[in-house]
């Protein structure tokens, strides 16, 4: 039986509740399937580490990560530290220093949840968003000129390269062509002239590779809306940086809360490990009251036994978690009363049935 070493960084807020919770469910999934064992290495890293060391991670935060078979994050970012700091101190250099080059985000509405949207039962929306998480509009290039003065001049520049946008683009394909559906893609060619003209054309030429899957294009304003008005016609989607960023948002929100929805950050060639971490943030409003949702944790969790190479067991994680909420284990945010602890316990139960 394999074990794998798991780097595991709580960070901030509800991330030192969920992370804790979700690592239980973890373990136990490896011994119910007696597939895996895992081992925990917990990193501090957080904001409560910058106001003590001045930094989020130390200076060889990266070669201290780079061992492990993959990163087990819950979220960073609490005040007084300005969110850019923290955001740029630890989660963006793992990101782009491990080439976790692909951001994978389930959208689907889970049986036992009431989608905010009226008329969807569960399994009527499932489908992937695929994030470009290394460039793009996130590219900490620009400045800032004549700071405060009535001249003040502030550029942000956004940075594609054919490279990046060629092999997110085709990861996406060949995902939607392993389910045989469609992939959508995220453009706005006709505001911003240059890089998403360019991402359509690498889209249409990658495309010609793959004329079995269905291809769609759609501005991302319309995308957006669509996502409310028709989220059951969905397979695959791909965007970037910032438009992968703000879907998913939206897309956690028509599942029930963003206390559910899950996230991989994937470096498909495995050179380096990939990090798997919830779409929430740490929640500064309900932080320490044992009322975060852990299911995005555990959802978490499961991707990264999918990646770890158990969907069987991933599987089994995901159906655990909806029996649980079908029986009304239900944090605050989704209606309920339950704690974070009872809906942990509520699927380790379920998930004891399954084996
Ligand atoms: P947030 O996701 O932390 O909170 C947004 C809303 O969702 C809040 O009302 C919160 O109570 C609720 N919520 C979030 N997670 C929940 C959970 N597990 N259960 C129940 N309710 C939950 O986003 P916000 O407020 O914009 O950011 C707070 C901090 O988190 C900031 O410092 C931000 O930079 C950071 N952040 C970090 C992320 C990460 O580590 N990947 C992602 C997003 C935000
Ligand atoms: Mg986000």
């Amino acid at each position: 039986m394999k074990t794998f070493n798991i780097a595991v960084i709580p960070g901030d807020g509800v991330g030192q509740e969920t992370v804790p919770a979700a690592w239980r469910v973890l373990e136990l999934a490896g011994q119910l399937s007696n597939a895996f064992a895992v081992r925990s290495h917990v990193f501090d890293w957080s904001c409560a580490y910058f106001q003590r060391h001045g930094h989020m991670m130390p200076e060889n935060g990266l070669d201290l990560l780079k061992p492990f078979d993959a990163i087990f994050l819950g979220a960073v970012g609490f005040p007084p530290v300005p969110d850019h700091v923290s955001l740029w101190g630890l989660l963006l250099p793992i990101r782009r220093g491990f080439d976790q080059y692909i951001n994978l985000r389930p959208i689907k509405l889970l049986r036992g949840i009431t989608s905010p949207l009226c008329g969807y039962h569960p399994g009527d929306i499932d489908f992937v968003v695929i994030r470009e998480n290394t460039e793009g509009e996130y590219s900490n290039s620009g400045g800032r000129l004549r700071v405060g003065t009535p001249q003040e001049v502030v550029v942000q520049n956004s940075v594609f390269t054919r490279f990046g946008t060629e092999r997110v683009i085709r990861y996406a394909f060949n995902l939607a062509r392993a389910s045989r559906q469609s992939l959508t893609s995220a453009t706005k060619s006709n505001g911003i002239n240059f890089s998403m003209p360019f991402w359509d054309e690498v889209f249409q030429e990658v495309g010609e590779e793959y004329p079995d899957v269905k291809q769609v294009l759609y501005h991302i304003d319309a995308l957006a809306a669509y996502f409310v008005t028709r989220p059951q016609t969905f397979d695959v989607v791909v965007g970037s940086n910032l438009f992968g960023d703000i879907l998913t948002d939206l897309g956690a929100a028509i599942q029930g809360s963003i206390g559910i929805a899950a996230s991989a950050n994937i470096n498909p060639e495995g050179q380096y490990p990939s990090m798997f971490e919830p779409v929430h943030g740490s929640a500064p409003d309900i932080a320490g009251k044992g009322l975060a949702n852990p299911i995005g944790q555990i959802w978490t969790a499961k991707l990264m036994v999918d990646h770890l190479g158990f969907p069987d067991v991933g599987a089994n994680i995901l159906e655990a978690i909806e029996r649980a909420l079908e029986k009304g284990h239900k944090t605050p945010d989704l209606g309920g009363t339950d704690s974070t602890q009872s809906v942990t316990e509520a699927v380790m139960t379920e998930l004891r049935h399954l084996y």
